[in-house]
């Protein structure tokens, strides 16, 4: 799969971490930053891994900042963008089965590397259901209008 990852300054370990296991499991990783670890300002990485996603640069986006809630808040502000923050590999995998998930969102401060890699690889290896689920995603896509 093709997968754009982005993180701020406070999820840039967890990130590099991912990328190397994201590439490892035969991925294409699009990295759009940050490449340093200075501070920034985590709505300009979810804008350029959401603009890959709707873009169809990418299959997937992937995330990081200290909590994922701000880069799930600025994700989900993108037309076409459904984007989950979690923390465990149970809720990854239902983001994906049931919410048909594009972008997956993590925090550095909230889950260690071990745990993180669970739930990348759950969120991965998920397929969207349909069915009764398109319906509600349909719903879902109707509140952008
Ligand atoms: C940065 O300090 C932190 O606010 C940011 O990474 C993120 O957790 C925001 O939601």
């Amino acid at each position: 799969m093709r997968i754009a990852v982005g993180s701020d300054h406070a999820g840039f370990v967890l990130k590099s971490e991912l990328v190397v296991f994201l590439e490892a499991a035969g991925h294409a990783v699009l990295d759009k930053g940050t490449r340093l670890k200075e501070r920034c300002d985590y709505p300009d990485y979810a804008a350029a891994v959401c603009a890959a996603v709707v873009s169809d640069e990418a299959d997937w986006g992937l995330l990081v900042c200290g909590t994922g809630v701000g880069m799930a808040m600025c994700a989900n502000k993108v037309a076409g963008v459904r984007a989950a923050v979690v923390s465990d590999a149970f809720s990854a995998r239902a983001t994906r089965l049931h919410n048909d998930a594009n972008v997956l969102c993590l925090g550095e401060r909230v889950v260690g590397g071990g745990l993180a890699v669970q739930i990348l690889t759950a969120w991965l290896d998920a397929e969207f259901e349909g069915g009764r689920h398109q319906a509600r995603i349909n719903k879902m896509m109707a509140l952008e209008a």
